[in-house]
């Protein structure tokens, strides 16, 4: 059984089924959590997190396990001890789960590679996010109950730079989800799934869109004027939606405005709450299986 969660690839199908169908017992208390009471979990987050964390650690909690936050900045990391020299330390002192996040994209495999104790990658680099991605495939599944087959997805925004989008088109068309790639030219990665520079054309043609955050802090070179003159063309508006049943995901943290109005926050076609509170069962039925396998 899997103890180390690096990308969406470590689970196949049917485990990810296993997991979406555990979290949903969670979240409607079918089923009492495990008590994880002995389980030592630490968070070693070198980016900044909002959502992610605070949803790990009520995971934990519903799991009563004990959760600590390592703090990053006031460690030894800044006299020069090693990455690995910090996270052997931590080890070693009887952690049973380690949840990290670093801007490297190779950090969450180096990580994973190095450590004895289960592992979740909880976001490296530009690369993957997969508890983000499968927290999404949950929210799509129980809004589409269970239909995912068919269903037209356009993920729109920086996808270049967004790990929550990497991870999503590798894992839902493995769910029979066919993924739109709405973007400017300098935001889209060399991919074989379609594109279009075009929102208003993509919405017509979707059952579901993703907004994603610009990652400015990731931008080496600014290629678009300003945020607004990019929001001009790609921020998600409520009239482009007009009266159609589209549900929109977004994972946060949202530029108001830019990636999405104001007024279609507020709609009750926005999932984006939603998308937070089934991570946390997500996330709870997850660490029930790292720590008990
Ligand atoms: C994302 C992240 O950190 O990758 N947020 C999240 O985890 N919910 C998205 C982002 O920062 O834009």
């Amino acid at each position: 059984m899997l103890t180390q969660l690096v990308h969406t690839q470590n689970l196949n199908n049917s485990e990810i089924l296993a997991l979406l169908r555990r979290a949903n017992a969670l979240l409607c208390q079918e089923t009492a959590p495990l008590n994880l009471r002995a389980k030592n979990i630490v968070a070693l987050f070198f980016e900044n997190s909002t959502r992610t964390i605070a949803s790990f650690q009520s995971a934990a909690a519903r799991l009563q396990a004990h959760f600590s936050v390592f703090n990053v900045q006031k460690s030894s990391t800044s006299k020069g001890e090693s990455l690995l020299d910090t996270l052997h330390n931590i080890e070693a002192m009887g952690v049973d789960l380690i949840i990290a996040r670093h801007h490297h994209s190779s950090s969450a495999p180096y990580f994973a590679k190095h450590l004895k104790c289960a592992f979740i990658n909880a976001g490296s680099g530009t690369l993957s996010h997969p508890t983000q991605a499968l927290l999404d495939l949950l929210t799509l599944y129980n809004h589409f109950k269970g239909a995912l087959e068919g269903k037209r997805i356009a993920i729109v925004g920086d996808i270049k730079n967004s790990r929550v989008a990497n991870s999503n088109m590798e894992l839902l068309p493995r769910f029979g989800m066919q993924v739109i790639l709405v973007a400017p030219p300098h935001f889209l990665p060399p991919t074989s799934l379609p594109t279009t520079h075009s929102l208003q054309e993509a919405l017509q043609e979707v059952d579901v869109v993703m907004g994603l955050r610009t990652q400015t802090e990731r931008h080496s070179l600014q290629t678009y004027g300003s945020l607004k003159d990019y929001a001009k063309d790609f921020c998600l508006r409520r009239a482009m939606l007009g009266d159609r049943q589209i549900p929109l995901l977004h994972p946060g943290p949202v530029h108001r405005n830019i990636d999405i109005e104001d007024a279609l926050l507020d709609d009750p076609r926005c999932l984006v709450l939603e998308q937070v509170k089934l991570g946390v069962f997500l996330r709870m039925a997850l660490m029930e299986g790292l720590l008990t396998s």
